[in-house]
C-alpha cells in the first residue's frame, strides 16, 4: 500500500487524514447534540458529553495542522477531466473546507468556559486562563471574557456549527456521488479503494 499520494491516487496516509477527520466531524456533532437533547442540566451525563466534544474538536485542531503540513509536502493526484468551473468549484470547497477544520476547533477553544479534560486522561486549560488571553484580549483588547466570548460562541454555534458545516459537508458529498454515480469518473475511488 503506498504512504504517499501518486498522479491518480490519495496514499494511505492522506486517506486516513481524510476519513479520520470526517469521523471527528460526526464525533463531534453526536456527542453535542446527545448532550442537548437527551441530557439534563448538571448531571455527570451532560458533563461527559460536552468533555468528549470538547476532547475530539481538540483532537480535530491537532490533526488537523499535520494534516495541513502532510498536504503541503505531498501533492494531490490530478483532477479528473471537468471544465474549468468545474475544477473550480472543487478547489473552493476543499479550500473551504480546510478553513472550517481550523475554524471549528478554533472557535470552540477560544469560546470555552471550561477546561478540557482531554479523554478524561490530562487537562488542556481554557484559554481564559493562558498568558495569550490576558496579554492580547484583556490587555491589548481591553475586553472582559464574557465579552471577548459572545461573538466567537456565534460563530461556533450559531453560525458554522448550526448550519455552514452541514452545508458544506453536505455539497461535498453530493459531488462525490456526482463524480461516482453521475459522471462515473475515479474521483471517489481516488479517496477509497484506488481502483481503476
Ligand atoms: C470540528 C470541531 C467542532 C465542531 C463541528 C463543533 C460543533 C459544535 C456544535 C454544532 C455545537 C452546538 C451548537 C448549538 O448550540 O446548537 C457546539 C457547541 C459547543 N462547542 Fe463545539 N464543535 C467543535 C469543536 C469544539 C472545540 C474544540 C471546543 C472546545 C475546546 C468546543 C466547544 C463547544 C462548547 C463549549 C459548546 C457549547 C456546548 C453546549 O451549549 O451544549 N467545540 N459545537
Ligand atoms: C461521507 C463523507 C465524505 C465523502 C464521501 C468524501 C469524499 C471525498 C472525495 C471523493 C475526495 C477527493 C476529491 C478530489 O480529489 O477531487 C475528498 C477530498 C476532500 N475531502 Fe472529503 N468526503 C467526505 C467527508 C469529508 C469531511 C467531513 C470533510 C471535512 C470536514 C472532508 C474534507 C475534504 C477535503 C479538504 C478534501 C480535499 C483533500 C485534498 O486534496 O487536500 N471530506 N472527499
Amino acid at each position: 500500500m503506498m504512504l504517499k499520494n501518486s498522479s491518480t491516487d490519495y496514499g494511505f496516509i492522506a486517506k486516513c487524514f481524510h476519513w479520520g477527520t470526517a469521523l471527528l466531524f460526526l464525533a463531534s456533532y453526536v456527542s453535542v447534540y446527545y448532550r442537548q437533547w437527551f441530557t439534563e442540566a448538571k448531571t455527570p451525563e451532560n458533563w461527559t458529553a460536552l468533555q468528549l466534544h470538547l476532547s475530539v474538536g481538540v483532537s480535530l485542531g491537532v490533526i488537523v495542522v499535520l494534516r495541513i503540513i502532510w498536504r503541503g509536502i505531498n501533492q494531490a493526484p490530478e483532477s479528473e477531466p471537468g471544465s474549468k468551473l468545474e475544477h473550480l468549484a472543487a478547489h473552493l470547497g476543499h479550500y473551504a473546507l480546510y478553513a472550517v477544520m481550523i475554524i471549528m476547533p478554533l472557535t470552540g477553544y477560544l469560546g470555552t468556559g471550561v477546561n478540557t479534560e482531554f479523554f478524561f486522561l490530562f487537562d488542556v486549560p481554557k484559554f481564559e486562563d493562558t498568558w495569550l488571553f490576558t496579554f492580547i484580549v484583556q490587555d491589548l483588547m481591553g475586553l472582559s471574557f464574557k465579552a471577548f466570548e459572545t461573538p466567537i460562541d456565534f460563530i461556533h454555534k450559531e453560525i458554522f456549527g448550526a448550519w455552514l458545516v452541514w452545508l458544506l459537508i453536505l455539497g461535498h458529498v453530493l459531488a462525490a456521488l456526482y463524480h461516482h454515480y453521475g459522471k462515473g469518473d475515479r474521483t471517489l475511488k481516488k479517496m477509497t479503494s484506488g481502483k481503476p
